[in-house]
């Protein structure tokens, strides 16, 4: 392998590998993207890094990361391969969408899943609706702590995973119910899971997975996160009429229908399942934690807030729900929403790509099969670009006269073939979720507090840690 990489002239720089285990000592696996920025420093903004004998390359700043994914969009459209969830029931044909190889399954499904989600009114009223309508349950339920401290971890956890509920399964939970506290704590460990060193050794290391009960115990979460999807999914099939598509999962079941070649497209029971599993885990906890991000800087920033509610009281009013249609009328709230995703990095260093074919970025030669790290984090804050990149301001999004700019440096949701899918629905979440709770609650950190940590904790995503609020109605 060293002979090999010897060939490759214009290799990018990066820190010694040792025998084995490469660069792995370099990474504090539980908070890579802080390793990235050391190493960023030194290097420069293309550094290879070496887990065991896989061959990483982690691109840094604005420039480098839009010149990969957007102008060499397809060199870098590809998806690394991870043994690990083959227990889950991963493979050929059947890889959902996130982690699915680039190629021709995951186009079709990546377009089925855009436009049925669109059917569904992704971008439109229907769906507009149902998020205003769950942000109402979100403010009964809150209204029931009656001031008291409490931590809206789990409200806003259950408001963002019903969304995702009444759009795959057609029905929402009441806050409540077991059922579903169950699946949002197997979908926090399974996201847990993910995390730390041994999963990447696992993937560098597949004969490990042989080790009889070691995928079950290290995957336990996640394998039992499938089998809850597995019973949702049949229990909807017992209910379903192909004559009346009701919501995702029966879109998806009547295209399987259609035999041959849709199964050659990736339209198989096993994909739906995974699929499904990919819009959970890609949709809820990034945008519950980024309102959880919203209501801690608005603590922190009392000021904001109060600017935020004017504007809301005087565009919207005090009685009257919030629409998609307010929002170019907010520039300052639309401006602080974007500073929380700037500013909260809940996906610090995106999703990991994967070379389609030997290319070159600023110089450097990159041979085709290369995992390519996207550290977003330093997009969102490439001091560069922003003019207070490590503070909370609001005008990074306002020009001069306090209208709304958007600095093509804000990526939160990725660039190019492989960007967010569900970026149109979670702008519409932040938005009509953020302003009915701000305009029927001011928000303050109760007296015996310690003030909120601005640092996060990373789990893939990076959350704020727990925080007490009280919900003071307006
Ligand atoms: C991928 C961010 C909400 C579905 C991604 C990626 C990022 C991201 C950074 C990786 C892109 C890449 O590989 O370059 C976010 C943020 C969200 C959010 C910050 C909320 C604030 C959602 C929602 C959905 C969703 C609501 C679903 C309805 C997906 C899917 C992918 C993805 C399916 C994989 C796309 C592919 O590989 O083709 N997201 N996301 N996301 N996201 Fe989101």
């Amino acid at each position: 392998f060293m002979k090999r990489r010897k060939k490759w002239s214009h290799y990018p720089p990066g820190p010694v590998s040792l025998p084995f285990i490469g660069t792995m000592l370099y990474i504090d696996f539980r908070n890579p993207h802080l390793s990235f920025n050391q190493l960023h420093k030194k290097f420069g903004n293309v550094f290879h890094l070496q887990n065991c004998w896989s061959n990483l390359v982690v691109l840094n700043g604005y420039k480098t990361v839009k010149e990969a994914l957007v102008h060499r969009s397809e060199d870098f459209a590809d998806r690394p391969y991870f043994p690990v969830y083959e227990h889950l029931g991963y493979g050929n044909k059947s890889e959902g969408i996130a982690v699915a190889r680039y190629g021709h399954v995951w186009k079709e499904q990546r377009k089925f899943t855009l436009c049925t989600l669109r059917d569904f009114g992704m971008g439109k009223k229907s769906l507009e609706e149902r998020v205003a309508e769950e942000a109402g349950f979100l403010c009964s339920a809150i209204n029931s702590e009656e001031g008291r401290p409490f931590d809206l971890r789990f409200l806003v956890n259950n408001a963002v995973c019903n969304v995702i509920c009444t759009t795959v399964y057609g029905e929402r939970f009441d806050y409540g119910d077991e059922t579903f506290k169950k699946l949002l704590k197997l979908f926090e460990n399974s996201l847990n899971e993910e995390a730390g060193f041994l999963p990447q050794l696992l993937n560098e290391v597949p004969i490990l997975l042989r080790i009889p009960g070691l995928p079950q115990k290290v995957f336990q979460g996640q394998k039992a996160f499938m089998d809850f999807i597995d019973v949702l999914i049949e229990k909807h099939m017992e209910t379903w009429n192909p004559a009346y598509i009701r919501d995702f999962t029966d879109a998806f079941l009547k295209e399987m229908e259609k035999g041959k070649a849709a199964e050659e497209n990736g339209f198989t029971y096993n994909n739906l399942r995974l699929v499904t599993a990919d819009l959970f885990a890609a949709g809820s906890d990034t945008t519950s934690t980024t309102l959880r991000w919203a209501i801690l800087y608005m603590l922190l920033h009392p000021e904001v807030q109060s600017k935020v509610q004017a504007e809301i009281d005087n565009v919207i009013g005090k009685e009257r729900s919030p629409t998609m249609k307010d929002q170019v009328s907010m520039p300052y709230t639309n401006a602080v929403i974007h500073e929380v995703q700037r500013f909260g990095d809940v996906v610090p260093v995106g999703l990991p790509h994967r070379t389609y074919r030997d290319t070159e970025l600023q110089g450097f030669f990159i041979p085709k099969g290369t995992t390519i790290i996207t550290n977003l984090s330093s997009v969102l804050k490439d001091e560069t670009v922003w003019e207070k990149p490590n503070q909370f301001y609001p005008e990074h999004f306002l020009d001069a006269n306090g209208k709304f700019v958007k600095p093509e440096a804000f990526l939160p949701f990725s660039a190019g073939r492989r960007a967010c899918l569900g970026e149109q629905l979670a702008r519409m979440e932040l938005f009509i979720f953020f302003t009915t709770l701000l305009q029927k609650f001011t928000f303050v950190l109760p007296e015996d507090q310690p003030r909120p940590r601005q640092d996060g904790h990373f789990a893939l995503i990076n959350s704020p840690h727990p925080y007490l609020v009280q919900a003071v109605p307006r």
